[in-house]
């Protein structure tokens, strides 16, 4: 098939496209390289389509979706610290763009699966978090909601698209790490973590680090993707991806110094003064695997211990 990533040199997106090419499928990437890196791709650059360009470029995108026959929308601004930085960039992009990518995908009639996040939960305290929950959403004053909020809107449209016979899946991914996650940390606690622990820098942990989170390797984030948007009995819903095993964030630096060896100290940082006033955090965030498992056959393989140990790997032989 011919495939159109977007974001496909983001973290994600680029073990999307392995597992693609993989498959022998004809792949094209859409990506402005904000936060993705052609270093991502390079590896197989001579056997894709690179297009350095915006999914907010609505004729690229629909010249690109018309000559594909299956779309993966992964292009996004990413993470709660994006967000409450560039509140209106992030929103634009998070809600125009999926508009643009919606849109030329209904036009021209082509299957498409859009990443969403389990941000969309938001603080609910129910878990494990199963697909047709209710959302727990604070003030619209407080940035953080920005991100949930517009990846909400993705959802609704793929919804309102697929009710008028549209093939959609959505899938929501809990905190996936691995090789290719970005070193700035932007978005992730374990590549900011390991950064600190091998530097003997001291591991900033926002809060008290009893929240916890569901850590998932990045190989089972790609394959359930994969899967997601291929598999006709995914259309037209929403799956969690997400490894069901809770981790503290106190833990995992723990076992991050343990693995790198460091002895590197926690500092304890309150949630305000990194991400400034109103800044509310989830204390868990579980999801509820089950639908992944009947829909796709779909589970996590990989533990927090291999799946660091790798990513520890990759680090050492990359920086
Ligand atoms: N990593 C996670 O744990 C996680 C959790 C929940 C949801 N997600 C979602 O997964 C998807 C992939 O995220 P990721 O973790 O790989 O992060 P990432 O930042 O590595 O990937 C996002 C990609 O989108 C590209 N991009 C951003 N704006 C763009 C634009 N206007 N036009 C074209 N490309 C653009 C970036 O350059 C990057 O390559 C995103 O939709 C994100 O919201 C990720």
């Amino acid at each position: 098939m011919r495939v159109l990533v977007t974001g496909g040199a983001g973290y994600i997106g680029s073990h999307l496209v392995d597992l693609l090419l993989a498959s022998n499928h004809e792949v094209t990437v859409i990506d402005n390289l904000s936060t993705g890196k052609i270093a991502n791709l390079a590896h197989c650059i001579e056997d894709i389509r690179f297009i350095n360009g915006s999914i907010l470029d609505q004729p690229l995108i629909e010249r690109e979706v018309e000559r594909c026959q299956l779309v993966f929308h992964l292009a996004a601004a990413v993470g709660v610290r994006h967000i409450v930085d560039r509140p209106l960039e992030s929103l634009l992009t998070n809600s125009r763009g999926t508009e643009n990518v919606l849109e030329a995908c209904f036009k021209y009639w082509r299957k498409v699966l859009v990443a969403s996040t389990s941000e969309v939960y938001g603080k609910t305290a129910k878990v494990p978090m199963s697909e047709d929950d209710d959302r727990v959403l604070g003030s619209t004053k407080v940035h953080r909601w920005g991100y949930s909020t517009a990846k909400a809107l993705d959802e609704h449209l793929a919804f309102a698209y697929a009710a008028h016979g549209l093939p959609v899946s959505v899938v929501r991914y809990f905190n996936s790490y691995g090789p290719r996650i970005d070193p700035r940390g932007y978005g992730s606690v374990v590549a900011s973590f390991i950064g600190s622990a091998l530097s003997g820098q001291p591991i900033n942990v926002h809060g008290d680090g009893s929240q916890t989170r569901c850590f998932t390797y990045v190989d089972d984030t790609a394959r359930g993707t994969f899967l997601a948007g291929f598999r006709e009995e995914a259309e037209g819903t929403v799956v969690n991806l997400g490894n069901p095993v809770e981790t503290s964030i106190r833990e995992l630096a723990q076992e991050i110094c343990t693995l790198v060896g460091s002895s590197s100290s926690l500092n304890f940082i309150p949630y305000e003064q990194y991400y400034g006033k109103g800044f509310e955090d989830t204390k868990r965030r579980v999801p509820d695997a089950s639908r992944a498992k009947a829909l796709l056959d779909w589970e996590p393989t990989v533990d927090l211990a291999t799946g660091l140990a790798r990513t520890l790997e990759w680090w050492k032989q990359t920086y």
